[in-house]
């Protein structure tokens, strides 16, 4: 019964703010914040760790920050806060302003208000980060209509432009930000494009057709999905924040069900998947070596963030004060899946701006 009633109010909120912000509607938004609120309700004992580490990392970083740069803090990717408590923002800093392109998190955010002290201010952004998924798809749904078949139209997608990093094209709700914390937001930044650009071709040009180019329509959409992070990191070098925390996952990791695969392929590794063991993420990465079942992958598209951090040819305007790293269980083997499991490696890095 509790279930049905959930799941309608999913529904109402969904209708509700499509119906306000249709533009962020059609880039799949709204339904992919409700997605995430029904994952953790399903899998949030395998959770925990990761909301705890993104907490305490978070907690433990406010404490080094001076109370004269406590002015303002932006919070991007804020979404239902799982991984962020605002009180503790809203103590030390005088204006906490949350962003993001879900508006369905406005529930969230205006019960987080009777939870802070009068003294701070709540600010709510709803906006798309990257400010150009508006503009490339205008133009790709113009040009598809002259484009003779997905080759044509591919071409054109891959000169698409990127908008300059200023903070002033892209962040236009926001003023200037004593701290910001990009909040395990910079992997996700192009994944709703990427869906939206492959419903786009199927509904043009058919399914086989876009089958038939897929490794085409990937190529061109990895190398704008890794504008769109250099794009961010740009963002966040050029904000003159005083202090970043920048939490993102950087590496994937999948792990099968051995019963799917042939013995060719993978071996069984009973103790990736048994409730009465207890599950550790841990566990599933060190067996990354030995076992063939699992499959890591980069979550930056080929952007080395660590090392780019480190000798900043990513972030020139930053100090890399310290490195934190953990696993989050995002997607358990038999609750999301049958088949298969994910585990993200996510990284922390506390950035502090040079005083040039
Ligand atoms: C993995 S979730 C972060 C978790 C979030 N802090 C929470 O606890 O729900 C990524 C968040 O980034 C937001 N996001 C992704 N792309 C965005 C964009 N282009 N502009 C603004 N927000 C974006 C999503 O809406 C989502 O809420």
């Amino acid at each position: 019964m509790l279930s049905i009633i959930k799941n309608a109010i999913a529904v109402v909120k969904y209708w509700y703010y499509s119906y306000k912000f249709p533009k962020l509607r059609e880039l799949g938004f709204p339904s992919q914040g409700i997605a995430i609120e029904q994952r953790f309700n399903r899998s949030y004992l395998h959770w925990e760790n990761h909301l705890t580490e993104c907490k305490e990392t978070k907690e433990k970083w406010l404490k080094s920050i001076p109370n004269t740069d406590s002015q303002n803090i932006w919070v991007l990717g804020a979404g239902r806060l799982f991984d962020c408590n605002i009180v503790s923002l809203a103590n030390k800093f005088k204006k906490v302003t949350l962003v993001d392109a879900d508006p369905t998190a406005l529930g969230t955010w205006a019960k987080q208000q009777k939870r802070i002290s009068k003294e701070s201010v709540l600010d709510f952004c709803i906006q798309d980060i990257t400010g150009v998924f508006e503009i490339w798809i205008s133009q790709i749904k113009e040009n598809s209509s002259f484009s003779q078949g997905p080759e044509e139209l591919l071409s054109f997608i891959a000169k698409l432009p990127r908008l300059s990093p200023l903070k002033n094209q892209t962040l236009n709700c926001l003023t200037e930000p004593s701290v910001i914390i990009s909040l395990n937001l910079l992997s996700q930044i192009p994944l709703m494009f990427r869906e939206w650009l492959k419903t786009f071709l199927i509904k043009t040009f058919g399914k086989n057709r876009v089958l038939k180019h897929e490794k085409e329509w990937l190529r061109v959409y990895s190398n704008l999905a890794q504008a769109l992070i250099e794009q961010h990191l740009a963002i966040l070098n050029n904000s003159k924040a005083r202090h970043i925390l920048l939490l993102t996952d950087i590496e994937f990791c999948q792990y099968y069900n051995s019963k799917t695969f042939s013995s060719k392929q993978a071996e069984p590794i009973p103790c990736l998947w048994d409730k009465n063991q207890g599950w550790t993420t841990n566990k599933a990465y060190r067996n990354r070596k030995q076992a063939l079942t699992l499959e890591v992958s980069p979550a930056l598209f080929g952007i080395n963030l660590e090392k780019g951090l480190k000798d900043h040819s990513l972030m020139s305007n930053y100090r890399l004060k310290h490195t934190k790293k953990w696993l989050w269980h995002i997607a358990p083997l038999g609750i999301e899946n049958k088949v298969y499991g994910t585990v993200h490696r996510v990284a922390a890095f506390e950035l502090q701006l040079y005083n040039k």
